[in-house]
């Protein structure tokens, strides 16, 4: 599949999309990267299965290649991990010219930018996706940070790495709950921007759940360039970015209310349902179609509702949010297939309305 070129307002660089490891000495040769030292930062999880061959494939390409591993999952999205990896680089010798590559899920993307972003303050970066999640939405457009205390994201930094390769066949190894959370982020694309998409999407469910190569390599560069264009129009997140949100505000307040229990694309979905049903009542779609978009979740395995919490809870959590703003929560509605309308303008008993029709013991 041809390279996606993403365009920020200061660099521009591809997505290259392979089923080998092998074309990274090409990305590696045409980002000008050849004959410096790399470091590799990857999980307990990942490393294990990928590292060495990434290192041996890079092998020629770098003067000297070390791999930093931390121990996998979101509790490691810290300051602390960030503070192991300085100690790793200095170890290493690491300077402004080295290379720090994410390879791994999202955590491991944000966590390797942030500390490429502000190591020497910013050395070069690549991104090397292996999650469902991390290859078509994370690992794209610049956003990298870590979380601290109780807020998720809350210290971070632009920073767009100078390619992202993507190898689909590492999501083989992909434990099957994980690629159906990155199912929830690839289904979102259908709604916020495109309706061949969204039919496409429904139409190869079960070449996608087979994980059927060339029909994964469409679904992953869809997304990509759908993501790649949004970020190339609003890197900053001033206002279109903010489309990418869409199931998220409810999706969010689910995942902090539930302590981090369910996974943050199952909690999407679940988000996206609620969302949905205020554009249900709005008039926009119909009844028919968010059936039809529960079912389609449900072949995924992702939840549609939760349980054991309060619809409350759930309200008053989203006043939490990064994105609200004068103490108006900002909504990404589908006005119809492919179209969005983003406005704060929901009344109170709306979101509990969409809130309750989630939030259920029995569905
Ligand atoms: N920067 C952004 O724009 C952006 C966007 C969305 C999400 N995120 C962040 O992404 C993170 C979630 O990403 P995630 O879902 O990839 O989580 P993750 O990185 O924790 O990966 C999920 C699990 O899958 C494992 N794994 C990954 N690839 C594997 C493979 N090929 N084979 C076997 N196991 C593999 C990991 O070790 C981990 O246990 C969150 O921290 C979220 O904040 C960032
Ligand atoms: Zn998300």
């Amino acid at each position: 599949m041809k390279d996606i070129i993403v365009i920020t307002e200061n660099k521009e660089y591809p997505i290259c999309f392979e089923n080998e490891f092998d074309g990274l000495r090409n990305a590696v040769e045409q980002a000008g990267l050849r004959g410096r030292k790399l470091c590799i930062i990857s999980d307990t999880n990942v490393a294990p299965l990928y590292a060495k061959k990434v290192a041996d494939v890079l092998e020629e390409s770098f003067s000297e290649i070390n791999i930093c591993t931390f121990e996998a999952g979101e509790k490691s999205k810290n300051i602390d991990t960030i503070a192991d990896f300085y100690d790793f680089f200095m170890d290493k010798k690491l300077d402004r010219k080295s290379v720090i590559a994410g390879l791994g899920g999202g955590v491991c993307g944000d966590m390797a930018g942030f500390g490429a972003a502000t190591y020497m303050r910013g050395v070069t970066f690549i991104q090397i996706p292996t999650s469902l999640l991390a290859q078509v939405d994370s690992s794209v457009g610049g956003k990298v940070g870590i979380d601290y205390k109780n807020g998720k994201n809350v210290v971070g930094a632009f920073y767009q790495p100078d390619f992202v390769y993507i190898n689909i066949n590492t999501l083989k190894t992909l434990p099957v709950r994980e690629f159906n959370a990155g199912m929830a982020e690839v289904i979102k694309y259908g709604p916020i921007a495109s309706s061949e998409f969204y039919e496409f999407i429904k139409n190869n469910k079960a070449q996608i759940k087979a994980l059927d190569e060339a029909t994964m390599a469409t679904v992953i560069g869809e997304c990509c360039k759908i993501k790649a264009d949004v970020v190339s129009k609003d890197e900053k997140e001033g206002g279109l970015r903010e489309i990418l949100n869409f199931g998220h505000t409810i999706g969010h307040a689910i995942e902090s209310v539930k302590e981090f229990t369910l996974l943050h694309g199952e909690c999407v979905a679940i988000g996206m349902v609620a969302v949905l049903q205020i554009c249900v009542s709005r008039g926009y779609l119909t009844e028919e179609f968010l059936a039809e978009y529960i079912d389609l979740l449900k072949y995924f395995d992702l939840p549609v509702y939760v349980q054991e919490i309060s619809a409350e809870a759930v309200y008053r959590q989203m006043f939490f949010d990064k994105k609200v703003k004068n103490n108006k929560i900002s909504f990404v509605f589908i006005k119809k297939m492919g179209e969005t309308i983003r406005t704060d303008e929901v009344t109170e008993k709306e979101i509990i309305s969409a809130i309750n029709y989630v939030v259920k013991t029995e569905m």
